[in-house]
């Protein structure tokens, strides 16, 4: 989605800018462009390569700040890129969010004789504040926004103080970051790691002056100062890179094993069958009283959700809710205090996501998360949670932060269901099924060559189905979604029992179908359904457990997975069907880092 970034220090800023901007990249986007005072500004449609190829002199000054856009309203255009400046180019701002009252606004500007160029709310906003200018941005900034109803964060400068960049938050994530020879800000820390681990991340309702060497918070309402301690972000740049990796997407699948450690670390008493979770030590009580759990997410990370609930139905006992979070956040909620909500997000930004943990609050839920992303919005705004632990994630489609989010539900089932009626040996069971986990996913991913010729023989069908039953139902969901996401090819997560009441319809010898079947309790159930399938000729690619003979007679190509406990399967079969769809993904010569149409954090409605 839309990045900021910003510096104003002692350095040539045009480098840093350009550079801030391809960090923000895997964001998705479509546009970019930068604003330099001394300068003025440069934006291009299309990859920051093609802004690169417009500035071939050297730009001069030492502040700044540029923008990718991601569109929603209005066409991916020059015109549509930001920054954008008010009637004088007295104002210069870019901004993440939306402008919700932008049409009252801009009426009323026009009767003060603004005219418009475009149909944007930023359009409006800049001009906003530009009327409102009377030679101190910040001042400008802080009154334009008094009238502003929407989701915002930016940042502005005025060539006539090219030494101060003004940024604000509400709804959309503004981090600055504190170096030693300037400062900067940025809508997502991981572009200021190359610069600094030192960040301070604004509340909504917060405004902040950066300087050279000076950086000062107040809220917007009331001009009051804030004292905010800067935050360490333990992240480091090298886990930014692709390692000889073609693809972030295809690093970031075959760091699986090495994500399960993280997210583990720390976390298992392995000898009492238990899991300690730091961030969650504040609520157990109530965990052990509650009468059900909702969970919420959007993408991959509802589809984790889904496996959480299995879980936490099956092994700990607990009656869960799993809703879409845009679809949570407006649907009539029976109030029931002995339930609590789990929000699930990689990021920690997602608009939809966030605003079901308001709905929460305002009914007087306790409020948990599932978040990789440290200090994100989700962290904060929930009274407790889990971090994956995951690392960056910067392809877009979502790959180890899934995983890790299973895995954090596996460690959440045991920490739950011990407090309830799982008993200690099924919980030792569990927990060494975990801890094998890691050696486990590397001989899986041992298996990459064999899915690179299988995923090459599946890449020029039309469309597909995926089909599991229980546990594997919402890992179809998920194998078709990343089909979907980075090979763009029609493809369904059907539970397999559901197959002959409708889809089964379609099935015929191009349309394939990719079966989840290890042998678990309903792996007989899977080869009816497998069965069924073949009757109607689709080809059939399925995932079975190592040494099925059943299966592999019924189908045409077969890929075999190690043998583990019932609740860690799903992971170990999560990973070949990542590695499927960006097989096809890179056969069909797509960019599976950067989906078209795509964004990695989804922080507008
Ligand atoms: C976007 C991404 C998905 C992701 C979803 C939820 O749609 O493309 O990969 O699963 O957002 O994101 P979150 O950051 O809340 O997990």
């Amino acid at each position: 989605m839309c990045g900021i970034f910003g510096y104003v220090g002692t350095r040539t800023a045009e480098p840093l800018l350009l550079e801030g901007l391809r960090t923000l990249e895997y964001r998705g986007y479509d546009s970019a462009g930068i604003y330099v005072p001394e300068y003025g500004a440069v934006k291009a449609v299309g990859p920051i390569d093609a802004l690169a190829a417009k500035l071939t002199e050297p730009v001069p000054g030492t502040s700044g700040i540029a923008h990718t856009r991601w569109a929603t309203h209005g066409e991916p255009t020059e015109a549509n890129a930001h920054p954008h400046q008010d009637m004088s180019g007295g104002v210069w701002l870019v901004h993440n969010g939306i402008v919700e009252n932008y049409q009252e606004l801009r009426d009323g500007l026009k009767m003060q004789g603004v005219s418009f160029t475009s149909e944007t709310d930023t359009e409006v906003l800049v001009k906003l504040i530009g009327t409102l200018y009377k030679g101190d941005i910040a001042d400008a900034v802080t009154n334009a926004l008094a009238q502003v109803r929407g989701a915002y964060g930016l940042a502005v400068m005025s060539p006539r103080e090219p030494d101060r960049i003004v940024v604000a938050r509400m709804g959309s994530p503004i981090v600055l970051g504190l170096g030693t020879d300037g400062n900067f800000v940025a809508s997502d820390p991981s572009a200021l790691l190359a610069h600094t681990k030192d960040v301070i991340y604004l509340d909504d309702g917060e405004l902040a002056v950066i300087t050279a060497d000076s950086h000062a918070v107040r809220t917007i309402s009331t001009a009051e100062q804030r004292e905010k301690r800067p935050e360490r972000i333990e992240w480091d740049v090298e886990a930014m890179k692709k390692d000889g990796f073609a693809h972030y997407m295809e690093k970031e699948i075959f760091e699986a094993p090495q994500v399960i450690e993280n997210t583990l670390r720390g976390r298992l008493i392995t000898e009492k069958g238990r899991a300690k979770l730091g961030g969650m030590e504040s609520v157990l009580d109530e965990l052990s009283r509650l009468n059900r759990l909702q969970l919420v997410g959007c993408g991959s990370a509802y589809y984790a959700s889904e496996v959480g609930r299995y879980w936490l139905e099956e092994y700990a006992g607990l009656p869960v809710e799993v809703e879409l979070a845009s679809e949570y956040r407006y649907k009539r909620n029976l109030p029931d205090t002995k339930s609590a909500l789990l929000a699930v997000s990689q990021s920690g930004e997602t608009a939809d996501t966030r605003a079901c943990i308001q709905k929460a609050k305002e009914h007087d839920l306790t409020t948990l998360g599932v978040v990789n992303a440290v200090g994100s919005t989700i962290a904060r705004e929930t009274d407790a949670g889990v971090y994956n632990h995951a690392g960056p994630e910067i392809a877009v489609a979502s790959t180890k932060a899934f995983i890790s989010q299973l895995t954090v539900f596996a460690l959440l089932t045991l920490l739950i269901g011990r407090s309830r009626d799982m008993t200690q040996a099924d919980g030792q069971a569990i927990a060494r099924a975990l801890e094998e986990l890691p050696g486990v996913l590397q001989s899986v991913l041992k298996q990459a060559p064999k899915l690179q010729q299988v995923a090459e023989r599946y890449a020029d069908y039309r469309d597909t189905i995926f089909i599991g039953r229980k546990f594997h139902t919402p890992i179809a969901h998920e194998g078709a979604l990343k089909l979907k996401e980075v090979a763009y090819i029609h493809a369904e997560g059907y539970a397999g029992g559901e197959l002959k009441h409708g889809p089964i319809a379609m099935l015929d010898e191009q349309f394939p179908v990719i079966a989840m079947a290890p042998q678990d309790d309903v792996y007989e159930k899977m080869v009816s359904n497998i069965a069924e399938v073949k009757a109607r000729k689709a080809p059939v690619l399925a995932f079975v457990s190592e040494g099925d003979t059943e299966v592999a007679q019924l189908v045409d190509d077969v890929i075999e997975l190690p043998r583990v406990h019932p609740l860690v399967q799903p992971i170990v079969s999560t990973v070949p069907l990542h590695l499927l769809a960006y097989y096809v993904g890179i056969a069909k010569g797509y960019d599976v880092d950067k989906p078209r149409n795509l964004a990695k954090s989804v922080t507008v409605e």
